[in-house]
């Protein structure tokens, strides 16, 4: 059976710990992992922009023997110019896995159905799981565990990096605090299958629309953009001065409610003086550029965790 990353619960609680133990080794041995040799390619598609995840993703193909084709999407056009099963099936034919960053869930889903190959989501709309999996190999790295850890995820409550938070976080067995003005327009059936896997892992999941009661005493702080690619147009309102996220702007009056060790993260890119301040991104609980290097090691190891299993 081809197995894909789409969303967070493709993996099991032991998976998703072999796939972050496998990060851990791969960090300190870079190249102890081939299983592209040959090179074998991996198409990395991007329908919308991208620095982080083009940059982890052609290191980490790479240093795993293979060969990482760019496809800009903006030329390939899938589901314009062809079809998407289509455009699944030629790509399929020529690499090894496809790793996707494209708008709905939906068009990630009829890809997998159709490539024969792993597919693995590097970001739509509704979630983000290659982002989960750095966070917690780097929330790992410096709280020595996951399970029982207590996590505030204040900001866009609804977007792809709540949605995934819900799911990835459930499944290492943390709590998870989630805040934001739109709490209640996150995904209903991503929030009940994060209470369904967090009673299996012994995690949980809070939803609240207080900014303090989210991060009170937790070990873990976690923001995001309030305008994520694609709602450009709604800018003006998600970030004027009346915007209903300011509560939740991660800055030191708002840490200060945290535990006293707490570390920050944010997938970035960032916005200071918005979603978070340059007092606390730029300082000592930020652990946002471990988060980011951890992009490649992570994906590293789920890449042949896909392979390994298909
Ligand atoms: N929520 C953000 C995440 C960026 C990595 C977006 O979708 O733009």
């Amino acid at each position: 059976m081809t197995r894909h990353f789409l969303r967070d619960d493709d993996v099991t609680p032991v998976e998703q710990a072999r796939i972050l133990d496998e990060a851990a080794r791969l960090k300190g041995e870079r190249f102890a992992a081939r299983p592209l040799e040959g090179p074998r390619s991996v198409a990395l598609v991007f329908d919308k922009p991208t620095l982080r995840t083009q940059l982890s993703f052609s290191a980490g193909v790479s240093e795993l023997g293979g060969y990482p084709v760019v496809v800009d999407g903006s030329m390939a056009q899938i589901g314009v110019r062809e079809s998407i099963p289509d455009c699944a099936r030629v790509l399929g034919r020529q690499v090894a896995a496809i790793v996707w960053r494209t708008f709905d869930q939906s068009r990630i889903e009829e890809m997998a159905r159709y490539a024969g190959v792993p597919v693995v989501n590097a970001l739509t709309d509704q979630f983000h799981p290659c982002q989960i999996l750095a966070d917690l190999l780097t929330i790992t790295e410096h709280r020595g565990r996951l399970a029982g850890l207590t996590a505030a995820y204040v900001g866009d409550a609804a977007n792809n990096m709540a949605h995934s938070y819900l799911l990835g976080f459930a499944t290492a067995g943390m709590h998870l605090r989630v805040g934001g003005p739109n709490v209640a327009q996150a995904d209903p059936e991503v929030v009940r299958r994060a209470h369904e896997i967090a009673a299996t892992t012994g995690g949980s999941i809070t939803l609240t629309d207080d900014p303090r009661a989210a991060v009170d005493a937790a070990q873990v702080v976690i923001t995001d953009t309030w305008v994520s690619m694609g709602q450009e147009g709604e800018s003006a309102t998600r970030k004027g001065s009346d915007s209903p996220f300011a509560p939740y702007a991660v800055d030191a009056d708002l840490l200060s409610y945290a535990a006293d060790d707490a570390i920050v993260l944010h997938c970035l890119p960032a916005y200071r003086g918005f979603e978070i301040s340059a007092e606390v991104i730029d300082g000592p609980a930020s652990v946002v550029f471990d988060e980011a290097e951890n992009r490649l090691h992570a994906q590293k190891a789920l890449l042949a965790f896909l392979l390994e299993q298909s």
